[in-house]
């Protein structure tokens, strides 16, 4: 008498031993054996719809009671759930389902207060009271479906599970995972969220890592796309069935999510991020190469790496050191033995223009001499620390030994915090800081006491992973603290993925007041929001080629999580690479948009200056060309900044596809399409998002929408395989050569060289390098043009002093917007706010893709000589040598 469902919803979802039809039938779900699952919700269980619908001022409000006869299996369900339905703005829609009866805790993340109605939306929400309530999520323009809830709604204590079933199983994103690839299985593939200490593991990809990401965004097949945002902070897990569809299992907190309906993948991410926060502003040295190493062991052998890089004439910005620069691995000091000489150190990388970023960890030791150490006695009287169920520190075991947490969302601690990165700014003058194992993490399960035997210690569902965990005694405090530990904000319980995201936050915060300038913080664990104080790395992954494979992907999730600014450790953390391994890998990660090689302690030396000549060579040639590239990087960030553009991106991202931007593009893509109907020439359309085959590209990325890289990762092959979305033209950018075929290509590339190509269409703004941005910054500019198949094109600068903070809010800083059309090349000054680009040269114009040789051209109408004009034949590659100066004029170069 079971009345099947449209979507089979596991009701046994801790699976095991659980799994029989005795508990399936207890719990009142239908039994299948044959079926995935076996046991699954029937059709209407769930809440029922109490009276209408109400109308509010910014949306509609449902009640609901759960229905009798139907408890979920946990126990404490919430009898009467109010929705709460935003009509945010036209693109964004926020459904809320909560307790009107008892608070609960909600996400303390700062979002958009609704302003009224959305007058006209992309969407259209209708709610169902047939056999249980449910909600539509539509998309009008296309009378689709893009999230339609499905039976199985729970909200109980600490269970809360949804189901949504989905237009289409392209779906990215729900970090953070180790995945082999961008594109998420929906073959009831399970993830989970909850930030834990845990090195990526491809073999495992649903094993929940460092930050809690629960954002996807999915590409219908008409090619827009829409985002899907659940704000909820709780251990949670997400599976993705095959219908498809999703399912939301969270242990606490309230269903909260939010809809972005795009259309363009690009438009997605601005969307979120415009809830979330968008990505701060790095500093321009941070965008330079970093390297790193844990067991430098001295100053002065982090010194000689420093050195024999400068010897190698690999470019440098940045230094780092790891724990070991520590007096017994406490925050705030430096072993004055093994790094005596570290204040020396900071001296000459400053005087070389270069800088230099350390490692804190949040764990702070606890067993030092009264008096002895400030940082914990201090901790202990301004109250700042987690405190256990007896209101005392609550200590683990990190690094230290015995340490105390100070509590990230305890205003205090902001502070605390900033007089100790003050006090130890005093003595070594750090650029920026690297914060580790802030999951947090804890090498003894909960405490040094263990924990109070609760359900928040022992929920009654545990999320993912957990389950062969019932083998893992420890279950959810495994590695970290008692859930039950109290923080300012909520209980550990609720808290506990923040605490990364918080720590970020007061550790930019201090930074800037002390350094007085823009920062870098480069943290481990990270959740919604994390982007507006840092970037990430992607923690300890292994010396092997399917970790730098992977490492695209994670690259990727993280351009979606609004965290531009992310990079692997290049040539590996653990294990030993190998020299062939790590030339590719340099090359790769001369393209993350935060390039550090770091190694773990013990490994023998990775450092790119320790190979042969020839991959000294590779190595400098590859972190030149992106020193070349970086005021267009910059500009990628400028506009991550301010529109929540993404800088890394997948090739399906291409804006330029966007045929929705504009009423002008869609009416030429009506034309089009007529033109197209009505004719026997197949047109080809530049348009990535329709190109479904790049919908799975997930070993090649681009630059904003100009760069593609097409990198080596495989061990020995001396050539590569890429796609290339027709109806776009692509360039060698080295070389200016057009590539004759399109589709999947395969490339050249022997052990020297990475594949990278251009964009016909794209105008890059390029810099002579020098092996630090200091000294990149003093050199002149040049122009990349790669014209499209009409000759034009376009591109942007962002330009100002590369540290001051707020150049962009404060008017400090320059913008120009070139464009190329029929031979005229112009620059439209935006804005001139940045003085100093007065002065500032302009050396050369290279054009790509030009079909004859011009007969003159001209800069600002006066006649450039022949011999300051050069022609390539074969690649058809226009140099012109100019001397430019005052870039915050227009000017205009026209050829014939
Ligand atoms: C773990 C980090 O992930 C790794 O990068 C670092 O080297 C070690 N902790 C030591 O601090």
């Amino acid at each position: 008498a079971c009345e099947l469902p449209n979507v089979r919803v596991n009701c046994i979802p801790e699976g095991g031993r659980s799994e029989t039809e005795d508990v399936c039938l207890e719990r009142g779900c239908c039994w299948a054996k044959e079926e995935t699952p076996s046991c699954f919700y029937p059709k209407g269980f769930g809440y029922a719809v109490d009276g209408q619908p109400a109308d509010t001022s910014t949306g509609k409000t449902v009640n609901l009671t759960r229905k009798t006869g139907q408890p979920s299996q946990y126990g404490g369900d919430i009898k009467t759930v109010r929705v709460d339905i935003f009509y945010e703005t036209s693109y964004r829609l926020r459904v809320k389902l909560w307790d009107p009866r008892k608070k609960r805790y909600e996400v303390p993340l700062p979002t958009p207060e609704p302003q009224g109605q959305a007058s006209n939306p992309l969407y259209k929400v209708s709610i169902s009271r047939e056999d249980s309530f449910s909600f539509t999520v539509q998309r009008t323009s296309a009378s689709r479906d893009i999230f339609s809830t499905a039976t199985g709604l729970i909200l109980s204590s600490q269970y809360l599970q949804l189901t949504g079933i989905l237009p289409s199983d392209n779906i990215y994103g729900l970090g953070e995972h180790a995945m082999d690839r961008f594109k998420l299985l929906t073959n009831n593939s399970v993830l989970t969220l909850f930030s834990r200490d845990q090195p990526p593991n491809p073999d495992k990809p649903g094993q929940n890592l460092y930050g809690v990401h629960p954002f996807y965004l999915c590409m219908e097949q008409d090619g827009s796309s829409h985002g899907v945002f659940l704000l909820n902070s709780n251990a949670m897990e997400i599976e993705l069935g095959p219908l498809p569809s999703v399912t939301y299992r969270t242990i606490g907190g309230i269903l909260d999510f939010y809809f972005f309906l795009g259309p363009s993948p690009e438009a997605v991410v601005q969307q979120y991020t415009e809830v979330i926060g968008r990505p701060f502003m790095p500093p321009y040295w941070s965008l330079g190469f970093h390297l790193c190493r844990w067991g430098y062991d001295t100053a002065n052998n982090t010194l000689k790496v420093v050195e024999r890089m400068r010897d190698s004439g690999i470019p440098q910005d940045t230094q780092w050191n790891d724990i070991d620069y520590m007096s017994e691995h406490l925050d705030f000091t430096y072993n004055t033995t093994t790094f005596a000489e570290l204040p020396d150190l900071i001296s000459n990388l400053h005087s070389h223009g270069q800088h230099y970023v350390l490692i804190t960890d949040p764990g702070i030791g606890s067993t030092q001499p009264r008096g002895s150490y400030p940082p914990y006695d201090d901790g202990v009287t301004m109250g700042i620390f987690i405190t256990n169920s007896t209101h005392q520190p609550i200590i683990g075991v990190v690094w230290p030994g015995e340490v105390a947490f100070p509590d990230f969302t305890n205003p205090h601690t902001q502070i605390y915090w900033d007089k100790f990165v003050s006090l130890f700014h005093s003595n070594i003058s750090f650029d920026g800081l690297w914060i580790d194992m802030n999951e947090p993490s804890n090498f003894v399960p909960g405490s040094l006491d263990g924990c109070p035997n609760t359900s928040i210690n022992n929920p009654p569902f545990l999320p993912g992973v957990y389950h062969e965990g019932l083998i893992d005694i420890f279950g959810i405090i495994k590695k970290t603290l008692c859930m039950s530990a109290n923080q300012s904000a909520s209980l550990h319980y609720n808290v506990h993925s923040l605490y990364g995201f918080s720590e970020a936050n007061k550790t930019m915060r201090a930074l800037e007041k002390v350094l007085g300038n823009r920062s870098l913080v480069i943290s481990r664990s990270t959740f919604p929001g994390s982007g507006v104080f840092g970037g990430h790395w992607l923690g300890d992954n292994e010396s092997k080629y399917r970790h730098m494979q992977n490492s695209i992907t994670g690259i990727l999730d993280f351009s979606l999580f609004g965290i531009p600014l992310v990079g692997a450790d290049i040539c590996g953390f653990s294990g030993s690479t190998t020299e062939e391994l790590c030339t590719r890998w340099m090359q790769l990660g001369a393209f993350y948009p935060f390039s550090r090689n770091h190694n773990a302690i013990g490994e023998p030396a990775q450092d790119p200056a320790v190979f042969s000549n020839d991959s000294v060579a590779s190595s400098r040639d590859v972190l030149l060309l992106r020193y070349r590239m970086l005021p267009f990087l910059y500009t990628l960030f400028h506009f991550a900044h301010v529109n929540g553009s993404t800088v890394a991106r997948p090739l399906f991202f291409d804006p330029h596809s966007n045929i929705f931007c504009s009423s002008i593009r869609t009416h030429y893509f009506i034309l089009i399409l007529f033109l197209y109907s009505h004719s026997t020439v197949p047109i080809p359309l530049a348009r990535f998002p329709k190109d479904q085959v790049t919908w799975d590209v997930d070993q090649q990325f681009m630059w904003g929408s100009a760069v593609l890289v097409t990198p080596v990762l495989v061990e020995g092959a001396t050539s590569v395989e890429g796609y290339f979305p027709p109806g776009a033209r692509w360039f060698n950018l080295r070389k200016g050569s057009e590539m004759t075929s399109s589709g999947h290509v395969a490339l050249s590339a022997p052990l020297d060289t990475i594949p990278v190509h251009v964009r016909g269409g794209s105008i890059i703004a390029l810099q002579e390098p020098n092996t630090t941005t200091t000294e990149s910054r003093k050199n002149p500019f040049a122009l990349l043009v790669a014209l499209d198949d009409n000759q034009s094109g376009e591109g942007w600068l962002y330009w100002d002093d590369g540290e001051t903070l707020a150049t962009f809010e404060t008017g400090t800083y320059s913008l120009l917007h070139f464009s190329v059309a029929d031979g005229n090349l112009s620059s439209s000054v935006r804005h001139s706010g940045y003085t100093e680009l007065d002065n500032a040269m302009l050396h050369l114009f290279t054009i790509y893709g030009l079909p004859s040789q011009p007969m003159s051209v001209a800069l600002n109408n006066n006649p450039v000589p022949e011999s300051d004009v050069e022609w390539n034949e074969d690649t058809k590659v226009l140099n012109v040598r100019v001397s430019l100066t005052d870039l915050n004029q227009p000017f205009t170069l026209t050829w014939k």
